[in-house]
């Protein structure tokens, strides 16, 4: 055997037979110093890794890891994507996630996610989907977002003991969750979002007086087209705002917009929608959006599962080594 293919033998056996003892000894990386025993992740690549404090963990911990490592020349960098082949990682936070999740939970989740990557500019590549969010609940636009963070974290605590994870990726996990436990389409989410930090800038998130040409723009800036400014308002058939039952994720969001009822009464019905959701009623280009998803739930699930992977994946960081 050649050098190389000696101690690429030695780390398989030494690394995946520690994995069974680190998946034993939940929250223990026991396997931390073999790897580094052959100094294989002293690189200034595996370095910048464990920027984030937690990536370096991860790949020293995670079974991906050590078996993409042992497989693999070392110091070959991992693919952007490869957290996403990790299906053991991606259920230990579904798993996590639908402990602390109810339906009553849901909208206020899926509102968590708009408002950490909804601060996405393209223009400067500022915000986005970073995890920011926890160091933003006090601005105004966030009023309540506190009870949402509350419950992440307590599944983020759990996750952790197993493989670190960024608040980006269980923000983004548990907003598909909600979506999905509500009834909505299942959106398979990719990991490995770094977190910011610091607070993003701020005053980036759409305010609700604005009007469809203005709405039109903001989301533009964040790198959306009218279509999906379309499909992602669709978000608010969950909670409150009387489109359809608070509770389930259906394009009734869409049908009421068609119905109006808004118009020529007064009193209750002025409850239902935000200014925004009004305002896409009357511009002609959203309207053709509208009256798509109102006639065709499964074309709406699947322009809104696009337009969310977008929205989570908008100005994110991605581990990579
Ligand atoms: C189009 C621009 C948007 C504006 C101006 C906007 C604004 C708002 C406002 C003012 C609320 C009410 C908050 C409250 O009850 O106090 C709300 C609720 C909500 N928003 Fe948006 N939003 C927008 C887009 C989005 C997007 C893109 C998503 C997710 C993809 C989203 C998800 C939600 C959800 C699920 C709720 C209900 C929260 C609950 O009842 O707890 N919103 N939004």
């Amino acid at each position: 055997m050649t050098t190389t293919a000696l101690t690429t033998s030695f780390l398989s056996t030494a690394l995946i037979s520690s994995d069974s003892q680190f998946r034993a000894k939940k929250g223990r990386c026991s396997n931390i110093r073999i790897a580094s025993s052959v100094d294989c992740c002293s690189t200034s690549r595996c370095t910048s890794i464990g920027e984030s404090g937690e990536s370096g963990n991860r790949i020293l911990c995670g079974r991906r890891g050590l078996v993409f490592m042992a497989s693999l020349p070392c110091f070959l960098p991992l693919p952007a994507d490869a957290a996403q082949l990790d299906g053991i990682d991606y259920s230990i936070m579904k798993r996590e996630i639908g402990k602390v999740l109810s339906k009553g939970k849901a909208a206020g989740m899926l509102r968590l996610v708009f408002h950490d990557a909804g601060t996405y500019d393209t223009q400067d590549s500022s915000g986005g989907m970073n995890g920011s969010i926890i160091l933003e609940l006090d601005r105004p636009e966030n009023t309540g977002l506190n009870k949402s963070v509350k419950i992440v974290k307590k599944a983020k605590s759990e996750v952790d003991t197993v493989i670190p994870v960024s608040w980006a990726d269980m923000i983004a996990v548990a907003g598909a969750e909600a979506v999905s436990l509500c009834g909505g389409p299942t959106i398979p989410i990719r990991l490995g979002r770094m977190d910011s930090m610091e607070a993003d800038p701020e005053g980036k998130l759409p305010e609700e007086t604005l009007d469809a040409s203005s709405l039109k723009q903001c989301f533009q800036q964040k790198g959306f087209s009218v279509q999906e400014l379309v499909a992602l308002s669709g978000a608010h058939t969950l909670g409150n705002k009387g489109f359809g039952n608070p509770t389930v994720f259906d394009n009734s969001y869409y049908k009421i917009l068609l119905e109006k009822p808004w118009v020529n009464s007064g009193g209750m019905t002025n409850m239902i929608g935000l200014p925004t959701d009004r305002a896409l009623a009357e511009d002609k280009e959203c309207l053709r959006w509208i009256e798509k998803y109102a006639n065709d739930q499964s074309s709406f699930f699947n322009d809104f599962s696009s337009a969310y992977k977008k929205l989570v994946n908008s100005g994110a960081r991605w581990k990579t080594v």
